[in-house]
């Protein structure tokens, strides 16, 4: 599996949402390290529980920055984050045993979670960023 790390093709070009994506692939590493280094089960479940708490906060200021830009596929992409959010729960309440939690939980953040930036919130981009893609063009006449 791919190291939780940022990389820069993460970048939807807004600043606050580019920073808490960062945050969410840090806090992915945070329980993987910890997993991996056979840390005990509370302060796993610590971690799990930071980044599930910061994937909701993270999806409720991604959709109200879609609703400021007026983003037309906002229902649909909140659909995508409610689903997300659906199988996190599902992972949640039968986390009995640690390593399929924290298999599971590795899983859903490569599977959905990098997946997701990568192709559904780049398409969240701010104006400026739709701009920069005409800049190919020769107008410094002046
Ligand atoms: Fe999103």
């Amino acid at each position: 599996m791919e190291e939780f790390v940022w990389r820069d093709k993460y970048s939807i070009g807004n600043a606050q949402i580019d920073a808490e994506h960062l945050r969410l692939v840090e806090l992915a590493g945070v329980v993987a390290t910890l997993a991996d280094s056979g840390e005990q089960m509370a302060r796993i479940k610590e971690a799990v529980v930071a980044l599930y708490d910061y994937v909701k906060t993270h999806f409720q200021h991604e959709e109200e920055y879609m609703l400021q830009l007026g983003y037309p596929r906002y229902e649909e992409h909140k659909k995508l984050h409610q689903e997300i959010i659906a199988e996190m729960n599902a992972i949640m309440k039968h986390s009995g045993n640690l390593d399929v939690l924290v298999y599971k939980f590795k899983r859903l953040m490569h599977s959905w979670v990098l997946e997701h930036i990568l192709t559904e919130d780049s398409r969240i981009a701010p104006p400026k960023k739709a701009e920069e893609k005409t800049d190919s063009s020769t107008n410094e006449a002046g």
